[in-house]
């Protein structure tokens, strides 16, 4: 039975993809947390949502890479919520490495957030959706982490971690009722793709988030976004290394 999701923590709620996410849970009566850095976009989402009478969209202004935080916030969104169903962590960063740039700091400002971030607050999360026997949780990879591309390095290997990461909580999870959902968006109209003009293939954000929703619906899924995308990723996947690392990927 598809999950029927009443409360929700978004992170990475304040623009692109999550904040999409975010709107379209809301609009179909979802309780939403919405988790970022920037508090007045997150604030201004949330009147956005709620209008005048409503109380579905709640402001919690996090960083990610204060790895010691999720713990209570996690406790604080769902006291809030009133509990919890569905959690995305859709929060992640993609600055710009040059083709000949080496820059442990930039590295770790990717790995920090795509990965380590997700790690922080999906803990907590699985913790509580054992206990409980049920809840569902979606983490956006990218078609970029199935193999090392040239273009940026650590974002490939972020992405690359965090679904193999997402694949070990579905193996522990999927046996208690949880359901460990990982989605692979090709390019999306987003801040983070502005500076890179238009893509092939590129999507709205809207149109990715209505994707990434029909996915969580099936239990323990992994899916490319939109799904012609896996097709494209199998032919990439048997390109041999040698031809592969001449492409301008
Ligand atoms: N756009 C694409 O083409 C594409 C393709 C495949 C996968 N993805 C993945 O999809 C996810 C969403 O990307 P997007 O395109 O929607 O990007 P976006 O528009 O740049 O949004 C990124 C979100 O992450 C949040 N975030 C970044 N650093 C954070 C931090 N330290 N603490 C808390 N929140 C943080 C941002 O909020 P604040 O700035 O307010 O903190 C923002 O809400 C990312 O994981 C990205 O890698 C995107």
């Amino acid at each position: 039975m598809a999950p029927n999701w009443k409360r929700a923590i978004i992170v990475g709620a304040s623009g692109g993809i999550g904040e999409q996410i975010a709107r379209k849970l809301a609009s179909g009566g979802c309780r939403v947390a919405l988790v970022g850095r920037r508090e007045d976009k997150l604030r201004q989402i949330a009147v956005d949502i709620n209008g005048v009478s409503l109380n579905l969209a709640l402001p919690f202004p996090s960083d990610v890479r204060d790895f010691d935080a999720p713990a209570a916030k996690v406790e604080e969104c769902v006291r809030a919520l009133g509990g919890l169903d569905l959690v995305v962590y859709s929060a992640g960063v993609m600055p710009r490495i040059g083709p000949t740039e080496y820059e442990t700091a930039k590295d770790r400002l990717i790995v920090e957030t795509n990965l380590i971030g997700a790690m922080a607050w999906l803990n907590p999360v699985a913790k509580r959706f054992e206990r409980a026997g049920g809840g569902t949780i979606v983490g956006i990879g990218s078609v970029s982490g199935d193999r090392g591309r040239r273009g940026n390095p650590a974002y490939s290997a972020s992405k690359a971690g965090l679904e193999c990461y997402l694949e070990s909580l579905r193996n522990r999870l999927g046996r208690r009722g949880v359901s460990v959902v990982t989605v692979k968006p090709g390019p999306v109209e987003t801040e983070m793709t502005r500076e890179l003009g238009r893509l092939p293939g590129m999507i709205p954000a809207g149109r990715a988030a209505d994707l990434i929703l029909k996915a969580a619906r099936k239990f323990g899924k992994t899916a490319y976004i939109p799904g012609r995308w896996w097709l494209a990723s199998k032919i990439m996947l048997s390109i041999p290394s040698r031809i592969f690392r001449r492409l301008p990927l």
